[in-house]
C-alpha cells in the first residue's frame, strides 16, 4: 500500500472501503474512503485515522514515507469512529501527542480508554507550530458533531475539512481532476443530504466565518472520497447554495401503496406538477431507499408524501421515511399529504402533521376513499392547483 502525495511531504495516508454499502442506513453503493494525512516536519504530524478495520492499511501507507513510530503529533478533527477508529492501536504503538477540540478530548474520552493517551485542546486562533509550518484550526460545533473542528495549513492552503465537502467513493484516484465531476458532484450532494442537511444553519455559519477570514484555499482535503482542488468553486458554491436551504422549482412526489389507489392520487399529483411547469419526481417507497429519496429534498421545493391507511395508521415505510426526513430536512418547503382509505382513513392526517412538525406549511390533503374516481380525483387536484 503506497502513501499518495498531495504536495511536497504532504501524504494520503487512508483507507478504502470498497464493500462499504451502507453507512448506518444511508446507502453506499460507491463505497467509501476514511482518509488520514500526513505532513512530515520537524513535528511529523497524522491528521485524522481511518475505521478500526483499515488500520493496518493506514499503517502500511503511512509506513511507505516513514516509520509510524515516529509521528509526534495526531490531531483528531472529529471522534466519530469512522476517522477516530484507528487512534488506541496508534496511540499504543507511538508516543503521539494528540490535539483536538474540547468537545473532542470530552467524546473521544467516552469513546475509549484515554489514560495512557497525551491529549492536548486546541483553541481556535491559536496556531500549532510544527517546524515550517503552522496548523491552525477552525471550530465547526454541529457539522455535524459537537466536536467537528477543521484544520488550515497555511503554508500549503490546504483546509483539512474532516466530513464537510466528502463523499462516500472508493476509489484510487484521489483528486477531483481524475474522476467524472457529475459523479463526485452528485455523491457530495447525497452525503450533504443524509449526514449535514439537519445542520445546515451551522454550515452557514461556518461558511461565513470562512469567507470573514479571507482564507487562501488551494486544495480542500475532506476525510471521505475526493480531494477538491481543480473545483473548489463548484464544492463550495454547491454548499453555499444547500446551506441557505435554496430551492428549486420541482416537487418529489414520495409514498407507497396497498392496492394502486395512492399511486393513482400520486400520479395524478405528477400531472399536475408538469401542467404547472414544475419539474417533478415521484419515489415509491417500496422501490427507492429512504437514503436515495433524501438527497432529491435538499433542493425540491413542493414535498408531496402519500400513505393508504393500514390498521389506523399509515403504512410503516413511510413512517420510516417521515422519520428520517424530520431528522434531516430544513424547514422552508411546502407539504402535501396524500393517500387512500376503506373506513377509518387516519393516514393523510398523521402525515400532514408530521410535515408539520418538520416545519412545512402545509398546503392541502388529498384524501380519497377507495379507488380514486376519475372526476372526484380531477376535481380535488383542480382545486389544489389553484392553491400552488
Ligand atoms: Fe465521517 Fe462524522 O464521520
Amino acid at each position: 500500500m503506497k502513501a499518495k502525495k498531495l504536495t511536497d511531504n504532504i501524504y494520503w495516508v487512508g483507507g478504502i472501503d470498497w464493500d462499504l454499502d451502507n453507512f448506518h442506513g444511508y446507502l453506499t453503493p460507491r463505497g467509501s474512503t476514511y482518509n488520514a494525512y500526513l505532513i512530515i516536519d520537524e513535528k511529523v504530524t497524522l491528521i485524522d485515522t481511518v475505521k478500526h478495520y483499515l488500520y493496518d492499511e493506514m499503517i502500511a501507507r503511512i509506513s511507505d514515507v516513514i516509520d509510524p513510530q515516529k509521528i509526534d503529533y495526531i490531531v483528531s478533527n472529529h471522534v466519530e469512529m469512522d476517522h477516530s477508529g484507528g487512534l488506541p492501536k496508534l496511540m499504543k504503538a507511538s508516543k503521539a501527542q494528540l490535539f483536538t477540540s474540547p468537545k473532542g478530548k470530552e467524546g473521544l474520552e467516552a469513546h475509549y480508554d484515554t489514560d495512557q493517551w497525551n491529549i492536548e485542546t486546541i483553541k481556535a486562533g491559536e496556531p500549532l507550530n510544527i517546524g515550517e509550518r503552522n496548523l491552525e484550526f477552525i471550530l465547526t460545533p454541529m457539522v455535524h458533531w459537537p466536536d467537528n473542528m477543521l484544520t488550515y495549513l497555511p503554508q500549503e492552503k490546504i483546509l483539512f475539512s474532516n466530513d464537510a465537502f466528502g463523499q462516500h467513493i472508493a476509489s484510487s484516484e484521489r483528486f477531483d481532476d481524475m474522476l467524472p465531476l457529475d459523479i463526485i458532484l452528485e455523491e457530495a450532494k447525497r452525503y450533504y443530504a443524509n449526514i449535514v442537511m439537519g445542520y445546515s444553519s451551522q454550515v452557514k455559519r461556518v461558511l461565513d466565518n470562512v469567507a470573514k477570514m479571507d482564507l487562501a484555499i488551494e486544495m480542500i482535503a475532506p476525510s471521505h472520497g475526493i480531494i477538491w482542488r481543480s473545483n473548489i468553486g463548484a464544492i463550495l458554491k454547491n454548499y453555499t447554495s444547500w446551506s441557505k436551504n435554496e430551492t428549486k422549482n420541482r416537487a418529489l412526489i414520495v409514498y407507497d401503496t396497498m392496492w394502486g389507489s395512492t399511486k393513482k392520487i400520486a400520479y395524478a399529483l405528477q400531472g399536475m406538477f408538469e401542467s404547472l411547469d414544475i419539474e417533478v419526481s415521484v419515489k415509491n417507497l417500496d422501490t427507492h431507499h429512504i437514503s436515495d429519496v433524501i438527497t432529491e429534498v435538499l433542493e425540491a421545493k413542493y414535498i408531496c408524501v402519500g400513505s393508504p391507511t393500514l390498521n389506523n395508521n399509515m403504512l410503516p415505510t413511510v413512517a420510516s421515511f417521515l422519520t428520517y426526513l424530520k431528522g434531516l430536512s430544513p424547514e422552508n418547503k411546502k407539504g402535501i399529504a396524500f393517500g387512500s382509505y376503506g373506513w377509518s382513513g387516519q393516514s393523510v392526517g398523521q402525515v400532514a402533521d408530521v410535515l408539520d412538525d418538520t416545519g412545512y406549511e402545509v398546503i392541502d390533503r388529498v384524501k380519497m376513499k377507495y379507488i380514486p374516481g376519475k372526476e372526484s380525483l380531477s376535481n380535488k387536484i383542480n382545486k389544489l392547483k389553484e392553491e400552488i
